[in-house]
């Protein structure tokens, strides 16, 4: 059973009272209370005098809202005391519901509105079947993504299969999309299902508010689509709320098949496996090549985008170290127009694609899945910074393109994927003998310790895992996506963040949560990691299997004297001595540490990779209840680059 506690700034305490009451309730009717909203978000906006003529217009504004006979078509914006004192107001009902449930569900919803944003002169309140916003600014037409979870995802069961079912809910979530793109119906929803082979269909929900434009549309999907991947790819439900649009989808276990999605999901699959076959023939072909070959061949692609964007940006050539703005034509034609054979993979920051150049030089580019709140000036001087990070173990960046809204990235192209396409799959687990492992683990280390300590900008990753370690031709581990909290604007320096944007299975406690971040929270993702690495089992799929996580499993083997048992056959068998092992869970179980001053420093890591196992300190019990996902809802997507008072925060407790 989970527990929600709300914390609500400036409100007043019965209101608080008033809201862990029905928080208590929802919990302990879990279900029953269908009209309890998903979520409600009042942006610290100024309250107004109750008797006010604003407030009577507030009032007169709801009622009419919830008696709209136009709002037969699910949808209606109106406003109020135009001249006076305007207030606007929008209502949308799902699209698969009759206007029956419709009707009932704006009425609740704009009687309720005032009692959960008392006084605020803007506010919004989403339910299951409609949601409805007010605000005293005239906001109709304007898209400002802030995507926002309810606490529901977090009450969401795993899926079986989770690397199977994160694409297919991609492949979902895109047409989806591109549905509504494409039809110029102006109902702005989609309901799709894609089936969920051994388990039933996962059906998919688009939805925009009609006072936005196509594109608009587009581009809050596009970045919702993002967030609910990056949130829930991997369990059986997830929602997505804007002020703007909205993403659900929910797995049903009633058994059907869709054709269309087969071929979906063999093309990926094909292509996938055409990827890395073509890596691997490529990975064997050159690895007798000199060491110095990959920095040449990365310099030259440097040079030849250039050259190819020579014509659009004339003062750089001057310059080529300073500004790594990379014209956004190039990367579209190098990329096939960020076609989907082209896609290398997605995560929680966007879809990364395989470019190759006129010449045959390839590169990775991350297309940005939502906008970051940055200007581009800013999101330009964040990205030369980050660029100037180099080390032996990070992806070296390379550049930066923008267009408009679309932002994109340009990294070096990694052709032995990431270390999860190998750790955690029977057959590649095999190619990784001993010494590879523990060069994996040291790169690792040594590329954490460089951004903790020793780059100027100390940088806390907040999303280590295993699909963010990169290997390249000679299995050099790379650390990607470090500095992607600056870049989307977050401060690196308080302690309290407003969103965490870690992955289930390898966030620290207080992490997961509390939200507080420190490079202590990156040391518990790398213990995780190496875990991984010498047992070839992954933390939180384990727990589905054998009913602990993979933690609580080393620990009790430790306890037992027998952590051998842990490690992965094939990598016993190709070690020459078996104390290198046990160092390596031993400084694991070290970073796994419940309390953040019990875990040791990256700099303590890299002394203790090559210390006797005797001189390290004896383990505690490791944290084993794994936090999920605390969504601390962003005050406002106007204001750049601050992090606000905390309106509303959800904490989930397993
Ligand atoms: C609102 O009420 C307060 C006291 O309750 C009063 O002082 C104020 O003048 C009122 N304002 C209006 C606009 O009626
Ligand atoms: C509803 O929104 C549309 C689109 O922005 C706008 O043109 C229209 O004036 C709005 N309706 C009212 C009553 O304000
Ligand atoms: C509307 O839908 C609800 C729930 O699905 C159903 O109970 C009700 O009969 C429907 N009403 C009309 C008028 O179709
Ligand atoms: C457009 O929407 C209609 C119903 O709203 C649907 O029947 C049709 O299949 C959609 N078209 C596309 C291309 O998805």
């Amino acid at each position: 059973m989970s527990l929600h506690c709300w914390r609500v700034a400036n409100g007043a305490p019965s209101v608080v009272l008033f809201l862990l009451l029905s928080c208590l309730l929802i919990t302990i009717f879990n279900g029953f209370c269908s009209a309890d909203p998903l979520l409600f978000y009042c942006p610290n906006s100024a309250n107004f005098a109750s008797n006010s003529t604003a407030a009577s217009n507030l009032n007169l504004l709801l009622s009419s809202l919830s008696s709209q006979t136009s709002l037969k078509g699910g949808f209606c914006n109106i406003s109020v005391g135009i001249d006076t004192s305007p207030v606007y107001g929008l209502a949308l009902c799902r699209s698969d519901v009759n206007s029956t449930v419709c009707g009932n569900c704006v009425e609740t919803a704009s009687r309720d509105i005032l009692s959960f944003c008392p006084n605020k002169e803007d506010a919004t309140i989403w339910y299951e079947h409609c949601q409805l916003r007010y605000s005293y600014t005239r906001f109709f037409s304007l898209m400002v993504y802030a995507g926002k979870y309810p606490p529901w995802n977090d009450k969401q069961p795993n899926v079986a299969n989770p690397d199977e079912f994160s694409q297919i809910l991609d492949g979902l979530l895109n047409q989806l999309i591109t549905q509504i793109g494409s039809n110029s119906s102006d109902s702005m929803s989609a309901i799709r299902d894609a089936s969920v082979p051994g388990t039933g269909t996962v059906q998919g929900m688009a939805q925009c508010t009609r006072d936005i434009s196509i594109g608009d549309c587009e581009n809050c999907l596009r970045d919702a689509a993002g967030d609910l991947e990056g949130c829930c790819s991997t369990r059986q439900g997830g929602m997505l709320l804007d002020t703007s649009c909205d993403l659900t989808f929910e797995v049903s276990t009633v058994k059907g098949r869709g054709k269309s999605l087969i071929i979906i999901i063999t093309s990926i699959s094909v292509t996938v496996l055409v990827l890395f076959a073509g890596s691997c023939v490529y990975y064997l072909c050159k690895r007798k090549g000199r060491q110095g070959d990959e920095e040449k061949s990365q310099n030259a692609l440097l040079t030849s985008m250039k050259e190819m964007t020579s014509k659009h940006v004339s003062d750089q050539d001057k310059n080529p170290s300073e500004l790594p703005l990379i014209d956004f034509d190039t990367i579209k034609i190098a990329t096939n127009n960020f076609s989907d054979t082209n896609k290398l993979g997605r995560g929680g920051f966007g879809t990364v694609y395989q470019g190759t150049l006129p010449d045959g030089k390839e590169m990775a580019v991350k297309r940005l899945s939502r906008r970051s709140w940055q200007g581009v000036e800013e999101f330009k001087n964040e990205v030369l910074l980050i660029a100037k990070l180099q080390h032996r173990n990070l992806v070296k960046l390379l550049g930066c393109s923008v267009e408009g809204e679309e932002k994109l990235l340009i990294y070096e192209f990694m052709h032995n994927i990431s270390l999860d396409v190998f750790i955690f799959d029977p057959i590649r687990r095999l190619q990784l003998d001993c010494r590879t492992r523990l060069n994996i683990i040291d790169g690792i280390a040594r590329g954490l310790l460089y951004l903790h300590e020793d780059s100027r900008l100390k940088i806390i990753h907040r999303d280590l895992k295993p699909s963010n370690v990169l290997l390249d031709k000679e299995m050099t581990a790379k650390i990607s996506d470090f500095g992607m909290a600056r870049i989307f604007c977050e401060d690196q320096n308080t302690a309290n963040t407003r969103r965490v944007v870690g992955t289930y299975g390898y966030m620290s406690p207080e992490y997961a949560m509390e939200g507080i971040f420190s490079v202590k929270s990156d040391v518990f993702s790398f213990g995780v990691i190496l875990l991984e690495i010498v047992s070839g089992k992954k933390n939180n799929s384990y727990l589905k299997e054998h009913g602990q996580i993979l933690l609580a499993y080393i620990w009790r083997l430790w306890d037992e004297g027998e952590p051998l048992d842990f490690v992965d056959p094939s990598m016993i068998s190709s070690c020459l001595r078996t104390e290198e092992i046990l160092r390596c869970i031993h400084i694991g179980l070290l970073c796994v540490q419940r309390e953040a001053a019990d875990r040791p420093t990256m700099s303590n890591v890299i002394v203790m990779l090559e210390t006797d196992s005797r001189d390290l300190p004896q383990p505690k019990e490791p944290a084993f209840a794994l936090g999920r996902v605390v969504v601390q809802n962003d005050q406002s997507s106007t204001v750049i680059c601050s992090v606000n008072a905390v309106t509303i925060s959800n904490l989930t407790a397993r």
